[in-house]
């Protein structure tokens, strides 16, 4: 990134950047000096094992959980989200993976909830308009506005989610796996929405555990491991099987032992481009001194799911 000045607001620089970012719970370290980028019109996918820590992030951006260490810059200015209402001040959407939809009320009753558009009374007419008129942007497939959230598909009601909270006409999205619980034709149909975000120029952040939904709509993938960064990827050009030796840990796997062979220029890590900051060099670690993180794992009831060799 160039040391420009005084760049234009959402111009060149991310939307949304973290850097340092630490979190700990007790004596689990969650996150160690985490850096991330989102900028306007990207979509960022957030990648890592159970326990990586990407929940937390999550929560760090939207306000649930204060860091310990690090600074989150959003629209070049440096923030605190203190609580999940300051997030959303700021810009910052979250769709949690529970989705929070009330199931025996509408879709129109759903998306208002809680900031329903009042003249004297709830004005019902103007709700309507405006959900029928978000569902249109988004292309949604909602076969009425009128209907209980309870009879609709997982896809449907993921669309609900993400249209609520468009409401506040936030810059960046965040999704917790949105395509965890979805069918096949559900799951294109959240990879479109997604799509549309992304054109409307919203930065969006999703985690994922799946490969294909992650290469079909992220600009850029960024894995955690343990805690860390291991690697920022461009998700055109790099394979899945990349993907998941950094994801798992170069040394625990086939495709990183054979990159190992090959020698370090071959690794994932070698497909880190220039957009990570600190991650860049953890990447080089990951292939070159892959045991060497190992045992920094943080002990008893800490990180679940690590290196596969529990
Ligand atoms: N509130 C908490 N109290 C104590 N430990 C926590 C808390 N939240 C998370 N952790 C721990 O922090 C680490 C990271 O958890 P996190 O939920 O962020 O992982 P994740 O990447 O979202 O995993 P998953 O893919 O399983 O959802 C784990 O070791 C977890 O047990
Ligand atoms: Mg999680």
């Amino acid at each position: 990134m160039s040391p420009s000045p005084t760049p234009p607001a959402g111009a060149a620089g991310p939307l949304l950047s973290l850097r340092g970012v630490s979190k700990s719970f007790g004596a689990v370290a969650a996150l160690t000096g985490v850096d991330l980028d989102v900028a306007a019109g990207e979509v960022v996918a957030l990648v890592g094992d159970n326990g990586a820590g990407k929940s937390t992030l999550v929560k760090v951006l939207s306000g649930v959980h204060a860091p310990d260490a690090g600074t989150i810059t959003f629209e070049s200015r440096e923030v605190s989200i203190p609580t999940p209402a300051a997030a959303q001040q700021l810009g910052i959407a979250t769709v949690f993976q529970d989705l929070a939809l009330c199931e025996n009320l509408n879709v129109i009753e759903n998306l208002f909830l809680g900031r329903e558009m009042r003249a004297l009374r709830l004005d019902d007419v103007a709700m309507e308009v405006r959900s029928r008129e978000l569902l249109t942007q988004l292309s949604a497939k909602i076969p009425s506005v009128g209907v209980p959230v309870a009879a609709l598909s997982g896809g449907q009601r993921q669309t609900v989610a993400i249209a609520r909270s468009l409401l506040g006409d936030p810059k960046v999205i965040i999704l917790d796996e949105p395509t965890a619980a979805l069918g096949v034709a559900q799951t294109a149909e959240v990879l479109n929405l997604i799509e549309r975000l992304k054109e409307r120029g919203h930065g969006v952040l999703m985690i994922s555990h799946n490969m294909a939904d992650v290469q079909a709509v992220a600009d850029t993938v960024a894995v955690l491991r343990l805690g860390r960064n291991n690697g920022v990827f461009d998700a055109r050009t790099t394979s899945a099987e990349e993907l998941v030796a950094a994801i798992t840990g170069a040394a625990d796997n086939v495709v990183s032992r054979r990159a190992g062979r090959a020698g370090p220029g071959t690794g994932a890590a070698a497909e880190e481009g220039g957009r990570a900051g600190a991650g860049g060099a953890q990447d080089a670690d990951a292939v070159e001194e892959p045991d060497d993180d190992r045992p920094e794992r943080v002990a008893p009831g800490g990180l679940r799911k690590g290196a596969g060799d529990e």
